[in-house]
């Protein structure tokens, strides 16, 4: 099968234009208009025919592509991967069905699961050089930091996947490289900073059930843990497999425009998802709640605190989501499944949902549209499957590889390709004149 081609400029997508008028000129432009109805007018030669430019802050108004990968409609709470809802993907998936799904465009046959399952396997472990690499690292280094200058160390030791040429063969390779080595450097740095002997991959096991193995089995004990632990972690990587133009995927995206391979383009994902505002909300969500536990302010004093705006609730909100995000609920029911099956408890979820409930009464976050998101609750699955603090935001880079990589390949292959270069507004001094050293007075 061939990877999905990138969405064309198709004839029916420009429907009809929409009439700009500025001081000195009026413009028609053309409107773009999607699968499920959304509308752009497309300014790609605004400034050709006005000399305006646009100006739009975190880009919320502006489509920076065109994208057949992910879904999400906001005001409904909708988020499809290639056309699949995502409750039935992670009712029924596997992590691996769901990334061959987002980069290729299609679920994978059995065979070809079979195959790329093979290819997984081969690329588990790490050239031995990697291994010096981390000795360099300071054993309190974060494992954020050493992801993504690991990721971007396996460009020397594959030079073979440099390019961005890809065909169908080269690309499923470069995915099971990269989707196989983020496992094995996590848990390689985990063990690291645990003093711990490195755990080599099992190729028997599972893509889930082996990163559990490589983390948490030691010499004298092998884990093996029950299914709702290994179906817990593959709903909550499928989760956050993608969710189109979000800060790390756009950094992927704007990296990628300069023809930069699939190793420096994922890495440059990795360090944008670490900000406490992006992936790093996971950490942040659960160091608000133990702080509330450890006799800190009680959720009601922490809310009135949001609104005061001395505070920001972390794991609440989202650019897109109006509604709720569907991913907050279904993780919601995870814990609680999670925790029936293993017969534990967590007094963090009963913190989060106290808070959940609290703010999702109040005005201020109603008036907002401020809703959990999908890190609300996931750190506390984290925490139940035994993951350090320290490594939620790597968790979540695992998970999202996939959707880095299909974005990256998804503009490789659009015709409309240029090096993203946004325009700016100076607003800096005048021009001046430059006064030599010995003139200037303070
Ligand atoms: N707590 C309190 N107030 C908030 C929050 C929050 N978490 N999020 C937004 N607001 C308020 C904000 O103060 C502003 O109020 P006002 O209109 O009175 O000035 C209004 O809501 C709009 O906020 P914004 O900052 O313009 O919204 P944004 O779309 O730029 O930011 C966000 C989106 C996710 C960065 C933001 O909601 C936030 O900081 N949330 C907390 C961090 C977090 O949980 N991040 C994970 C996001 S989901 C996973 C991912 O994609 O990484």
């Amino acid at each position: 099968m061939q990877p999905a081609p990138a969405p064309a400029p198709d004839a029916d997508t420009q429907r009809a234009s929409a009439r700009v008028q500025l001081p000195e000129v009026e413009v028609d432009l053309p409107v773009i208009v999607g699968t499920e109805d959304e509308h752009a007018v497309d300014i790609s030669r605004f400034r050709d025919k006005t000399g305006y430019v646009t100006l739009d802050p975190g880009f919320g108004n502006t489509a920076a592509c065109k994208s057949a990968i992910t879904y999400i409609d906001g005001e409904q709470g909708i988020l499809r991967y290639r056309g699949y809802p995502i409750e039935e993907l992670a009712e029924t998936s596997t992590f691996v069905e769901v990334a061959l799904l987002l980069i290729f465009g299609e679920l994978p046959t059995k065979e070809r699961l079979e195959r790329f399952r093979g290819m997984l396997t081969d690329e588990q472990l790490l050239h031995e050089g990697m291994r010096y690499h981390f000795e360099g690292f300071p054993s309190h280094g974060h494992p954020m930091a050493m992801l993504s200058a690991m990721i971007n160390a396996c460009g020397c030791y594959h030079p073979e996947l440099l390019s961005s040429e890809m065909d169908d063969e080269r690309l499923l390779r470069a995915t099971a490289t990269v989707m196989s080595k983020v496992c094995t450097i996590a848990a390689f740095s985990y063990k690291m900073t645990k003093g711990q002997r490195m755990e080599y991959p099992d190729p028997s096991l599972s893509y889930c059930r082996n990163f559990l193995h490589m983390m948490f089995s030691k010499p004298h004990r092998r884990y093996d843990p029950p299914l709702q632990v290994v179906r817990a972690l593959t709903k909550f990587l499928i989760l956050h497999a993608d969710h189109e133009q979000n800060c790390s995927t756009s950094t992927v995206r704007m990296v990628g425009s300069s023809g930069a391979n699939v190793f420096a383009s994922v890495a440059s994902g990795v360090c944008a998802l670490w900000g406490p505002l992006h992936g790093g909300a996971n950490m942040a969500v659960i160091e608000m709640l133990q702080e509330i536990q450890a006799g800190g302010d009680d959720p009601k004093t922490v809310v009135a605190k949001v609104k005061d705006k001395k505070f920001r609730l972390m794991g609440f909100g989202h650019r897109v989501y109006k509604n709720f995000d569907p991913r907050s609920k279904i993780l919601e029911k995870t814990c609680t499944e999670l925790f029936d099956v293993l017969g534990v408890s967590d007094p963090l979820l009963d913190t989060a949902r106290e808070l959940a409930s609290i703010a999702l009464t109040d005005d201020y976050f109603l008036e907002r549209k401020l809703y959990p998101n999908v890190d609300f609750y996931s750190g506390i699955i984290l925490r139940a499957l035994g993951i350090p603090l320290n490594m939620f935001t790597v968790m979540f880079s695992i998970g999202r590889v996939p959707g880095w990589i299909a974005h990256w390949y998804e503009l490789y292959g659009d015709p409309d390709r240029r090096i993203c270069r946004p325009r700016q507004i100076y607003t800096g001094a005048g021009k001046r004149e430059y006064v030599p050293m010995d003139a200037r007075r303070c």
